[in-house]
């Protein structure tokens, strides 16, 4: 089979952040497959055709990019971020786990991106110099109580947090939740960091104390993440920086 199929993250916005090894995968692609935001970031050039689908179709994205490949077309999914991130490589591989068994010998890479956990970590500081962990807010796929659970453990176990779609439209009552949760679960006031369409030109960032967090200061192009007890906050002229140490004391 000459075909193949890459799983590309195509970083949080700015080109600059468009890996090399991702670039050269575009380059040879005959085909490009995904939600149609991020296929409308990929150059238009002869010799290749833009499959873009819209969202919460992404088991029937991955078939067809499945087939695409095993036809022997270089077939390109490409997500945002990272593509192993709450995207499109999980997606293809369960498609592909309960797919024909053809599916299984063909050659199937993940390319890395700069997934937006890290962008917006990076904008501040080192905010997530520590432990930490990653929670997706949404529920399409999940239920609600397993997250205010995660989010109680977490805030328990004092890790860092970064929030993924922390709030939509159809559900915009989960991140007041999970504000409420956090106001009463961590027993002491923290940094929160709203990073808004993190690496564009629409980029905010806010950094605000835990307690005089409100539920509109994030939607789904915002990135949150919570410090720790041990977060500091370093003042200067200019934006501050909000760093956590890389140490706890015994
Ligand atoms: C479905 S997840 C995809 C995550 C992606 N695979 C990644 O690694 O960044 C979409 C969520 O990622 C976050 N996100 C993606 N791009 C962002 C950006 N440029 N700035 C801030 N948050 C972003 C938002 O929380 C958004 O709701």
């Amino acid at each position: 089979m000459s075909g193949w199929l890459a799983i590309a993250g195509l970083g949080p916005g700015d080109e600059a952040l468009v890996t090399p090894e991702v670039r050269a995968a575009l380059a040879e692609a005959t085909d490009v497959v995904g939600y149609i935001p991020y296929v409308a970031r990929v150059a238009e050039r002869p010799g290749l055709t833009l499959h873009a689908s819209d969202n919460r179709v992404e088991i029937d994205r991955s078939r067809h990019a499945l087939d695409l490949a095993a036809s022997g077309r270089k077939v390109v999914v490409v997500s945002s971020g990272d593509p192993g991130v709450f995207a499109m490589a999980a997606a293809v591989f369960e498609a592909l786990e309960a797919g024909p068994s053809v599916w299984r010998a063909l050659d199937i890479r993940v390319l890395p991106g700069v997934t937006a956990m890290l962008a917006a970590a990076a904008k501040v500081g080192a905010p997530l110099g520590h432990d930490f962990c990653a929670i997706n807010l949404s529920d399409n796929l999940k239920p609600w109580a397993l997250i205010e659970k995660r989010l109680r453990l977490a805030a328990e176990a004092d890790f860092a947090m970064a929030f993924y779609n922390p709030r939509s439209k159809s559900r915009p009552e989960g991140f007041a939740r999970t504000l409420t949760i956090l106001q009463d679960a961590c027993g002491d006031d923290r940094p929160v960091i709203f990073a808004r369409a993190v690496s564009t030109p629409e980029e905010s960032i806010r950094i605000v104390p835990l307690s005089q967090c409100t539920p509109e200061m994030a939607d789904m192009r915002t990135m949150v993440l919570v410090g720790s007890s041990t977060t500091r906050i370093i003042a200067r002229d200019g934006a501050p920086i909000v760093y956590t140490p890389r140490s706890v004391p015994a």
